[in-house]
């Protein structure tokens, strides 16, 4: 049985967190890494098993510990990748490209692919990551980090911060539409999106800085070099679903997009209707479970069904006291 998902930190006050215990180190071959520069990293640091395969539990103490990351987007974010992603029966996920070391596969449709599986939970109009329409959806790119320095410098003075967030989230999405025939920005990607522009401010920063702003060789070094630079404190405050809601909310409301997509062909963008938007958090996740979910589990047995039965309860539980009803696709 899998086990229950870590609470949250005792102490979350800022501390060295590039420390003796946990030094970078370049990745050997055959470790993962994947389209998250976070859990990157972590692996590269030793918070994550440096290999880049991982159980659910792992992954969020590692974000707790490393980031200050609030407890409840921990939990949220990881098990939704891990219920997608990842192996349900030996609970390991690549943070990477798929890999034998996850155990075996359960049968199709399910992909258990590792992060870098497209429109599950990776998806379009990433920062430093290409569309996947164009071949590689998980290694940093330079000419898009190109972008990144220029918007910072354009709207930030020479740093990251939330104004360029947003200028910089609306490029990339002008970016794909004239682009990629094939861009999808529907839901869950919808959402990943725009929290992902806040990361770096509120993960990136270090925990003694107080200005918000991300200075550009220490973005680098994180999206590039899964590396976090010499005395790095993390963050001062524990960082949940509530401060990152009202960072996206800051990063929107100067350009507003609907969800939606191309339509097979550059500059289609027609917005979906039926994908959940922000006036929607239950949707998102009512759909995540009964769609995306359900798509590649469409009728498992025996300690697949009953650990995806687990897994689904512990995605849910940050959501415990939300409005949002339970759902349960396997039954209960
Ligand atoms: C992007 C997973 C935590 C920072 C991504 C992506 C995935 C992912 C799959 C790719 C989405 C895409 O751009 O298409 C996860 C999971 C986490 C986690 C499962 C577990 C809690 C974190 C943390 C940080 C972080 C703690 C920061 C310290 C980012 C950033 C991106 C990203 C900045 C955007 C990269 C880009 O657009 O170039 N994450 N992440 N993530 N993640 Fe994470
Ligand atoms: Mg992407």
């Amino acid at each position: 049985k899998p086990p229950p998902p870590p609470g949250p930190l005792n102490d979350t006050s800022t501390k060295l967190v590039n420390n003796p215990a946990h030094p970078f180190l370049p990745q050997r071959n055959g470790d993962m890494r994947g389209p998250c520069p976070g859990l990157n990293t972590l692996a590269s640091h030793g918070y994550l098993p440096r290999n880049g395969i991982a159980t659910p539990a792992q992954i969020i103490n590692a974000v707790q510990e490393g980031f200050n990351m609030g407890n409840d987007l921990a939990v949220f974010v990881t098990y939704a990748a891990f219920l997608v992603d990842g192996n349900q029966v030996t609970n390991l996920l690549s943070i990477g490209g798929k890999s034998s070391l996850t155990g075996p596969d359960p049968p199709k449709p399910a992909i258990v692919g590792g992060l870098d599986t497209h429109a599950v939970f990776e998806g379009d109009a990433s920062m430093t990551r290409g569309d996947a329409f164009f071949g590689d959806n998980h290694s940093f790119k330079e000419n898009q980090f190109d972008e990144f320095i220029a918007f910072s410098n354009k709207f930030g003075g020479g740093k990251y911060n939330l104004t360029v967030a947003s200028e910089f989230r609306w490029q990339r999405i002008q970016e794909s539409t004239a682009t990629n025939p094939n861009f999808s920005f529907i839901s869950p990607r919808y959402f990943t999106a725009y929290a992902e522009s806040t990361f770096p401010i509120t993960f990136f920063v270090d925990g003694r800085n107080e200005d918000g702003a991300l200075s550009l060789d220490v973005a680098r070094g994180f999206f590039q070099d899964s590396r976090m630079p010499n005395g790095f404190f993390r963050a001062n405050q524990s960082i949940g679903l509530d401060i990152i809601g009202s960072l996206i909310d800051f990063i929107f409301e100067p350009h507003p997009i609907q969800p939606g997509g191309n339509q097979g062909r550059v500059n289609s963008y027609t917005v979906d209707p039926n994908s959940a938007n922000f006036s929607q958090f239950c949707q998102l996740y009512q759909d995540f479970v009964n769609n995306t979910v359900k798509g590649l589990y469409p009728n498992p047995q025996g300690v697949l069904r009953d650990n995806l039965n687990t897994n689904l309860g512990f995605f849910f539980s940050p959501l415990q006291g939300s409005g949002c009803p339970q759902v349960f696709p396997f039954g209960q």
